[in-house]
């Protein structure tokens, strides 16, 4: 088929879903309808993010809110468009989000078997210039009967099902697992559908790139000091690794499922768990990277492991391309080893 001649046969994120819902013994669509209610939070978002209607948003020169005074900050419109899609889809029953103090419980009469986390609008410091941002989300079973309790939301990420992240880039991504590898679906905007792009993405087993705000520095532990000294002058003859720092987790990550190398946002003196969230930032990103064939650890433990103790706990993030992860772990363990030793 020449190149210029339409498609007529796409593999959208939709019939990607439907595909593997028809491979699996008794599963009902109920999560394919989800992530398709979802899909249409990030769409909006995505057109949001790229200031679509404009002069809707701050009207036109000489009118009267030029300033856009009225109009929502990006994270509450993106809040309420991942609350609204998920709580008409008739498929979860509690949802956890960054914007909210509480969990929110979806009504009986509109509610399903999930129980979704999300961070609706990732790296907001970078909104205003214009740099990518995402959205994040985690998506697990209720398994108790009954009305939801903190017993069903405060689980390990073990338990997830699923898990994705859109960002908001040069192009629109939504990156996707359901526990079988990771697909990477790029917005169409011509159809105004994802259609699959990355199929089974793996990360690379070793990169070249560390990213960690350096801004922090004289906070570090030395574990950190020490790996990014590593980094920076290698003693083994190799090249020094590049530095690439977005600020917006999402994009971040994207680089280094992409392009390999390591991410990390580790605690310091003044925040011993980092700014990372467990529940709906470090845990659908460990299982993205550990369904890529990467690593996700705290420097001590597997961030999926970790059993949360409430919704908005932190957690240190070191992710990225296993053997990267690996000669970071090393150093904690020599570390850990000399403070027993009590050097
Ligand atoms: P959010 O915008 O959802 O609050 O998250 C921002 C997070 C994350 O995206 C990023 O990795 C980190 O903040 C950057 O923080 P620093 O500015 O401290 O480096
Ligand atoms: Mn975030
Ligand atoms: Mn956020």
């Amino acid at each position: 088929m020449g190149s210029e001649e339409l498609q007529t046969d796409f593999m959208t994120m939709t019939r990607f879903m439907l595909e593997e819902q028809s491979r699996c013994e008794g599963a009902t669509g109920e999560l394919t309808q989800l992530l398709n209610s979802l899909m249409t939070a990030i769409k909006a978002i995505s057109s949001a993010v790229r200031k679509a209607g404009i002069s809707k948003l701050f009207g036109i020169a000489g009118s009267t809110n030029v300033t856009g005074d009225e109009q929502k900050k990006l994270d509450v419109l993106s809040n309420d468009l991942f609350i609204n899609a998920l709580k008409s889809s008739f498929t979860a029953c509690a949802l956890i989000s960054e914007e909210d103090e509480d969990m929110i419980v979806v009504d009986p009469d509109r509610a399903g078997k999930y129980i979704v986390a999300f961070d609706p609008l990732d790296g907001s410091s970078n909104i205003d210039c214009l740099v990518s941002i995402g959205s994040i989300f985690a998506i697990w079973k209720k398994t108790s009967p009954g009305p939801v309790t903190s017993a069903d939301i405060l689980v390990s990420g073990q338990s997830l099902v699923a898990a994705g992240y859109a960002l908001y880039g040069s192009a629109t991504m939504m990156v996707l697992t359901t526990g079988c590898g990771v697909n990477g679906f790029m917005l169409d905007p011509a159809i105004g559908e994802f259609v699959l792009t990355d199929r089974l993405i793996q990360v690379k087993t070793r990169g070249k790139i560390y990213s960690i705000n350096e801004g922090y520095a004289a906070l570090w532990d030395p574990v950190v000091t020490e790996y990014i000294k590593q980094k920076k002058f290698p003693e083994d003859g190799q090249k020094a690794y590049n530095a690439r720092y977005i600020g917006s987790m999402v994009a971040d990550v994207h680089r280094t499922l992409v392009y390999g190398g390591i991410f990390l946002y580790p605690g310091n003196k003044n925040s011993p768990n980092g700014k990372i969230r467990l529940l709906y930032e470090a845990n659908p990103m460990a299982f993205i990277m550990e369904q890529a064939g990467g690593l996700a650890t705290t420097g001590t433990k597997d961030i999926l492991s970790i059993q949360p103790g409430q919704i908005h706990q932190r957690c240190p993030v070191i992710m990225g391309s296993e053997e990267d992860v690996r000669d970071f772990l090393a150093v904690a363990k020599k570390h850990r080893k000399q403070e027993k030793e009590g050097k």
